[in-house]
């Protein structure tokens, strides 16, 4: 019976440690070849920066010229609806009846596998292969090995061990992002380097990207705000002469972290060593802001520190604003889903935007401290001092 491998993966992109894992299931459990098999993406899941099934299967196709061995597979793309491992090993089974195969997994999916769709039916169809790095990895894998046989004692499963493997596809993502890409070159077959490099792969991230993420993790109604402020803080780029593209990244960004506690905020910004003022810490919800740049930063790979502060300032603002920074933090009081009764009224101060943006950012940060004030809220001390920097220029 022909012993074959299966290692799925999303591949974005595949990467040396992929490779390295294939090797030593090969020599390990003596499989004469590795499937490496590109996974389909589960509907309403965050798919932010994967690079499409043509894109992804390519790359895989040219990772597996290194070793005869490898054989890229299209096995799952090519199925339609919803992709469960039980029924790609029921398919694949039906289709090659001679051979046994072996369904690689990574030691967190591994620890996971009892919650995964029909996990019985898998350990029928194959040996389950569980990956864990040498060191602080392997015990837990080992053990997680060891329970499940113990429940399904039938079940074929096995361990590989590998030594670290110092990599990882978001890794590799975020160097090429952030204009890095000689630093994970090592990582990367080179015909696939070639290729990233060739089409100019993982080079920048486009406001679609973001928009389609922020749908997927934003509540519908915070998502459409979000996309009134993105498109506003543009308009008002256009109208002072700059380029709109910055200003609705950092529009469409802005509330990224507001669907999160103000517990779970406060944490955040403890763990990541983000400063917390007295009054942040009593108002957990004014730190989206700050948190809100900081995963911009980190999970969506914006190095542009302007965007950034335009984020991070969005609801305080701060002295000396930049043109970026008051297009956002306008946008975000007046997008035209706002109603809050304001002096003067919204679409006052709306038309006013376009002809002095100064005033408006005066009048908005006025008629916020004035709405705090009444209704026995903390204020954000950077907002006073924002709004006193203009006092003088507006207040007759
Ligand atoms: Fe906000
Ligand atoms: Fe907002």
């Amino acid at each position: 019976m022909k012993k074959i491998g299966i290692l799925g993966g999303t591949f974005n992109p595949i990467h040396n440690g992929h490779l390295a894992l294939g090797q030593a299931a090969m020599e390990q459990y003596d499989l004469e070849e590795i499937w490496l098999m590109p996974s389909k993406l589960p509907p309403h899941k965050s798919h932010f920066a994967i690079l499409s099934e043509e894109y992804r299967l390519t790359m895989t196709k040219l990772a597996a010229q290194i070793n005869k061995n490898f054989i890229a597979s299209d096995f799952e793309l090519k199925r339609e609806g919803l992709t469960y491992t039980a029924d790609t090993l029921e398919l694949l089974t039906k289709e090659y009846p001679d051979y046994k195969f072996y369904f690689i997994v990574g030691g967190d999916s591994l620890i996971k596998f009892k919650s995964w769709r029909r996990p019985e039916r898998i350990l029928e169809l194959a040996t389950l292969l569980g990956a864990g790095r040498a060191g602080y990895e392997e015990s837990a894998v080992k053990r997680a090995a060891k329970d499940l046989q113990n429940q399904f004692p039938k079940a074929e499963i096995g361990t590989i061990i590998l030594n670290d493997y110092p990599i990882s596809s978001n890794e590799i993502r975020e160097a090429f992002y952030t204009g890095a890409p000689e630093r994970v070159k090592q990582y990367l077959p080179e015909s696939v380097w070639n290729f990233l490099q060739q089409h100019n792969l993982y080079t920048k991230i486009s406001y679609a990207e973001l928009d389609a993420e922020m749908a997927n993790i934003l509540p519908r109604k915070r998502y459409l705000h979000s996309v009134a402020v993105a498109h506003l803080a543009a308009a008002y780029a256009v109208s002072m002469g700059y380029d709109p593209e910055r200003a609705l990244i950092a529009g469409i960004l802005h509330d990224c972290a507001k669907a999160y506690s103000d517990q779970q905020l406060v944490e955040d910004c403890d763990r990541f060593h983000l400063p917390v003022t007295k009054v942040e810490r009593r108002n957990g919800f004014l730190l989206h802001g700050k948190v809100g740049a900081f995963y911009a930063k980190t999970k969506y790979f914006i190095t542009d520190e302007e965007i950034l502060s335009a984020i991070s300032y969005h609801t305080t603002g701060h002295p000396g604003m930049t043109d970026l920074e008051k297009a956002v933090f306008l946008a975000d009081y007046l997008e035209p889903f706002r109603t809050q009764p304001t002096k003067p009224e919204l679409n006052t101060i709306r038309t006013i935007a376009f002809q002095d943006i100064d005033k408006a950012v005066y009048l908005a940060l006025k008629n916020t401290l004035r709405y705090l004030n009444d209704s026995g809220q903390e204020t954000d001390s950077t907002t006073e001092e924002t709004m006193k920097q203009y006092y003088s220029r507006y207040e007759e």
